[in-house]
């Protein structure tokens, strides 16, 4: 039986670890040392890793891979990634290298509104409640000006603040339904501040409006935040080339058999879900690991763009093809709420590397190289998965990861590397492979 702890985070980082490895894991040595290994001797580096949240012991390290080649609107970029996924990098890199030679890949800005609301109830007349709101708009509004004076020096600021009826969803339910422009952040902490000060203000207001009864008086607000949904902050990416280009005679399948079956791929992950999901995984391979390269925050990421996907009504897919006139075209329209000032940006030295990498993008430039690089990752897979399969490219990406499993040493890992060059890679004949050498 094991006794809740009391004070926790308040224990030194020792401590800490001492009470886990007591607590759950038999006081092995071994998982002390495990901890340990991965903290950094540069003490300044640690503490500030330790800073970025609460109760750290330890540090978790992803790969920080490179992609180079991608040629977007003309610009050539080197991207990173962070991932731990094997073939990932190499299938946009590979993507990358593919539409180089053939006009790369095109970006577009189509919105940046971000969207906060205020949740609260009221019960009482609507049409009262929207009197309220009109006359205590410009109050609410002005309240907010402090917290906007550095936003507005950048261009940004709230665009609209109104009142919304939610009563068909929940008995006595309303909102005050914000949207803002927040430049090169992701506006998080200054939206919340933002609609926190309104639902103070709102509610203070309405015991001092004359219009309301004492019960219309207590307006009661259950909550006020950001959302996750930002259906119009829209990036679109787009490839295209004459079907014609799209294969050579190395590759054993016809230009046309090529955009065909793409195309029926690419209407498959449409029309049915569970391969929608999984397509859109996909892209979300080379989404993420840009996004968490470059300090963003990929739950949110992840959040929006699924609900966008089924924003019909049913999870789709999030990338469309056609061929029209002999060109074959490859695009998607994706949200991402995504930042370049705020946040990891400016104190995480590999995100800062990252950043400097990109060329010190502004926001809108980021939403750009990150929609290339999901759908660079999807072009990738259903490339692959429409003609030699995934598992070709996978398992080879992945031999390393068996072959360290198994605890191969670095003569037999290039021995055994150099083999599987032409071999297909499967965990048995690997481990089969292993064994001959060994004996
Ligand atoms: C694996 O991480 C991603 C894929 O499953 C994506 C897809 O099926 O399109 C290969």
């Amino acid at each position: 039986m094991i006794d809740p702890v009391n004070g926790f985070s308040k224990f030194s980082k020792n401590e800490k670890i001492s009470w886990i490895s007591k607590t759950y894991l038999r006081n092995n040595p071994e998982a002390e040392n495990i901890l340990k290994q991965y903290w950094n001797s540069n003490e300044e580096l640690q503490q500030l890793h330790d800073e970025f949240t609460e109760n750290t012991i330890s540090n978790f390290y992803l790969p920080f891979g490179i992609a180079p080649n991608f040629l977007i609107n003309g610009k050539l970029y080197a991207l990173p990634m962070t991932i731990e996924e094997s073939s990932v990098i190499a299938a946009a890199s590979k993507a990358a290298k593919f539409w180089l030679s053939r006009g790369g890949f095109k970006a577009e800005i189509l919105n940046t509104e971000k969207i906060g609301q205020v949740h609260f109830l009221f019960s009482g007349n609507e049409e009262t409640l929207h009197k309220f709101f009109n006359s205590v708009k410009p109050v609410l509004i002005e309240a907010i000006f402090p917290l906007e004076h550095n936003m507005k020096k950048r261009g940004g600021g709230l665009v609209s603040l109104e009142l919304r009826n939610k009563t068909n969803l929940l008995e006595n339910y309303y909102q005050l339904h914000a949207s803002f422009e927040t430049v090169d952040s992701m506006g998080a902490n200054f939206i919340n501040s933002c609609l926190e000060t309104f639902a103070e203000v709102f509610k203070s207001e309405a015991k001092l409006f004359a219009e309301f009864s004492e019960t219309e008086k207590d307006i009661q607000i259950i909550m006020s935040i950001l959302s996750n949904l930002v259906p119009n902050c829209l990036v679109r990416a787009e490839v295209s080339c004459p079907v014609d280009d799209l294969c050579d005679v190395n590759d054993h399948i016809s230009s046309s058999d090529f955009a065909n079956k793409f195309l029926t791929a690419i209407k498959i992950a449409e029309v049915e879900p569970h391969r929608a999901v999984t397509h859109n995984k996909g892209i979300m391979n080379g989404i993420d690991a840009v996004v968490l390269a470059t300090g963003n925050d990929f739950r949110a990421i992840e959040a929006g763009v699924h609900a966008y996907a089924s924003k019909e009504g049913k999870y789709s897919s999030l990338s469309h093809a056609s061929v029209e006139d002999g060109i074959f075209r490859f695009w998607m329209e994706i949200p991402l709420a995504l930042g370049t000032v705020g946040g990891l940006t400016s104190l995480h030295p590999l995100v800062k590397l990252a950043l400097e990498l990109l060329q010190k993008p502004s926001a809108k430039d980021l939403m750009q190289i990150v929609a290339v690089a999901g759908l660079a990752q999807n072009f990738a897979a259903v490339k692959s998965l429409i003609t030699t399969g995934i598992q070709e490219g996978h398992m080879k990406m992945h031999l390393t990861n068996i072959l360290n499993q198994l605890n191969a040493s670095p003569s037999e890992k290039s021995s055994i590397i150099e083999f599987f060059r032409n071999e297909k890679v499967t965990h048995g004949a690997v481990v089969k492979h292993l064994e001959n050498l060994r004996s």
